[in-house]
């Protein structure tokens, strides 16, 4: 078998470029940005699921009625005063023993309802310019033209409730002035008037309803948007619809379980902090009593270890969670933990950029960024923190110039106990539950800490913070 010739390598096409991706391609930027111009909110897009397809309902019922209604009962009647000019024509024409065609102006006076004169002359005025949408105008001149067949002039927007027509006879011009009603189908702007006025008494109702349905779900949001940010929640009571009601009971659940899971690691704590506490104090005396030598001094360092590890693990595991989020002056509290450093011999270089005021458990963030700031000064001389609180975010930069970390362990230097610098073999007796504590806490806020490098050269820890 020869192997089938594929034909010269066509040119490989960009994928882009195929036809099909190319049309959807396009079609999904039309719909990011119809999406884009659309409203973001609840309320808003319920309204407009009510809104939209009433007015588009509507205007296809209006305009089907005025095409239709308006132009068939429009040309009935314009054909049905035409046909009467008509036949005033005729007899005009066929008898004119009436002199002054008193006669036949009285007869159309009574019988048809419109006044007819006669004019010596056969030059009819110069046409008037035509209305830009006058169903009448067009309508009636049609029928004219079609029932009579001679020259006419029609007026039909001079006076608003007459219509004027003349038209040429072969004993002059015959002038007839007719009422438009006798035209024109005009009393049809009821219909729109009824039809405006359903449309607002509709969207009253829905408005009204759906403000009462909207409700319970933006309340709801905001609890769980508060209990994400670790803030109190002012009673929240699940109400609405019922798969409202039932995803608000859901998060009430939730919460309280959450928060007994909260209250039952801090008991537990408690109680393991204190039972080894004693076991602590008992070591110590008991060492107390040992003779003084390299032993002893070996047992009373470790008892130190344990009961910092102690504390520092029950400092995190108690977390902040019975501290109250209140509004705080962040600005003051950057400047408190400089101060602290400076009196300590460090010097830091700060800056705080936007609103101060930032809803925060206070102790807590005062201990986040004393943990990054207290790492930064263990490992470097120069340190520099920066804050920036705008669009709703409450970002910290702590930058040094130290060693900073390598990026394969810039996730694992959160986890408890995790310390590079043993590693390092410059051991300063840390825990390593520093950076752990810090992410547990903005974490509670419902922010998040990350690790990156400085543009000193060092470790820059960058903590956000809604609010
Ligand atoms: N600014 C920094 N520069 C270089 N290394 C750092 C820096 N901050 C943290 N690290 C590294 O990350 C590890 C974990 O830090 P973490 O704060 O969790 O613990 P620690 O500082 O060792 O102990 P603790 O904070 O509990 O006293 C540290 O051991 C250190 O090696
Ligand atoms: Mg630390």
């Amino acid at each position: 078998m020869t192997p089938v010739d594929p034909g010269p390598a066509r040119a490989a096409r960009p994928l882009r470029d195929e036809p099909w991706i190319r049309v959807r391609l396009a079609w999904r930027r039309f719909a990011r940005r119809i999406a884009d111009r659309m409203p973001k909110g609840l309320y808003a897009r319920s309204l407009l699921i009510v809104i939209l397809p009433m007015l588009i309902l509507q205007s296809v019922v209006a305009y089907v009625f005025m095409e239709r209604h308006w132009r068939l009962v429009t040309g009935r009647l314009s054909e049905a005063l035409a046909r009467d000019i008509a036949a005033i024509i005729e007899v005009i024409d066929t008898w004119p023993q009436d002199p002054d065609w008193r006669k036949i102006g009285g007869i159309a006076e009574r019988d048809l309802g419109f006044s007819v004169t006669v004019l010596p002359g056969s030059t009819l005025p110069p046409p008037m310019p035509k209305p830009f949408f006058s169903l009448l105008d067009s309508a009636l001149s049609d029928e004219i033209e079609v029932r009579v067949g001679r020259p006419f002039w029609i007026d039909t927007v001079g006076n608003s409730d007459l219509v004027e027509i003349r038209i040429v006879m072969k004993t002059g011009i015959l002038r007839v002035i007719a009422r438009r009603s006798q035209a024109y189908a005009s009393n049809s702007h009821i219909f729109l008037v009824w039809m405006v006025i359903t449309s607002l008494v509709l969207l009253t109702i829905a408005i009204l309803f759906l403000r009462n349905q909207i409700r319970p779900i933006q309340q709801l949001a905001d609890a769980a948007d508060s209990f994400g940010k670790g803030r109190s929640i002012e009673e929240f009571t699940p109400r609405g619809a019922r798969e409202v009601r039932r995803a608000g009971e859901a998060f009430t659940l939730m919460k309280r379980r959450i928060e007994r899971q909260i209250e039952q690691r801090t008991a537990m704590l408690a109680g393991v902090s204190h039972d080894l506490r004693t076991v602590l104090t008992r070591f110590r005396l008991q060492t107390a009593l040992m003779p003084p030598g390299p032993d002893r001094e070996a047992l009373e360092t470790d008892v130190d270890e344990m009961q910092a590890m102690l504390e520092a693990y029950l400092a995190f595991a108690r977390g902040e969670g019975n501290e109250e989020a209140v509004a705080t002056d962040m600005a003051e509290l950057l400047r408190a933990i400089g101060q602290d450093a400076e009196r300590a011999g460090f010097e830091i270089r700060q800056v705080f950029d936007g609103d101060p005021i930032v809803v925060v458990r206070p102790n807590a963030i005062k201990r986040l960024i004393g943990n990054l700031v207290g790492n930064a000064l263990r490992h470097a001389d120069v340190v520099e923190v920066w804050a920036r609180h705008a669009d709703d975010w409450l970002t910290v930069y702590v930058d040094d110039d130290g060693p900073g970390v390598p990026e394969s362990e810039r996730e694992n230097v959160f986890r408890p106990f995790y310390r590079l610098d043993e590693a390092r073999n410059q051991d300063e007796g840390g825990t390593g539950l520093g950076l752990a504590i810090a992410r547990d806490i903005a974490r509670g806020h419902g922010g998040d800490i990350e690790l990156d490098s400085s543009p000193l050269g060092g470790l820059r820890a960058i903590v956000r913070i809604p609010g």
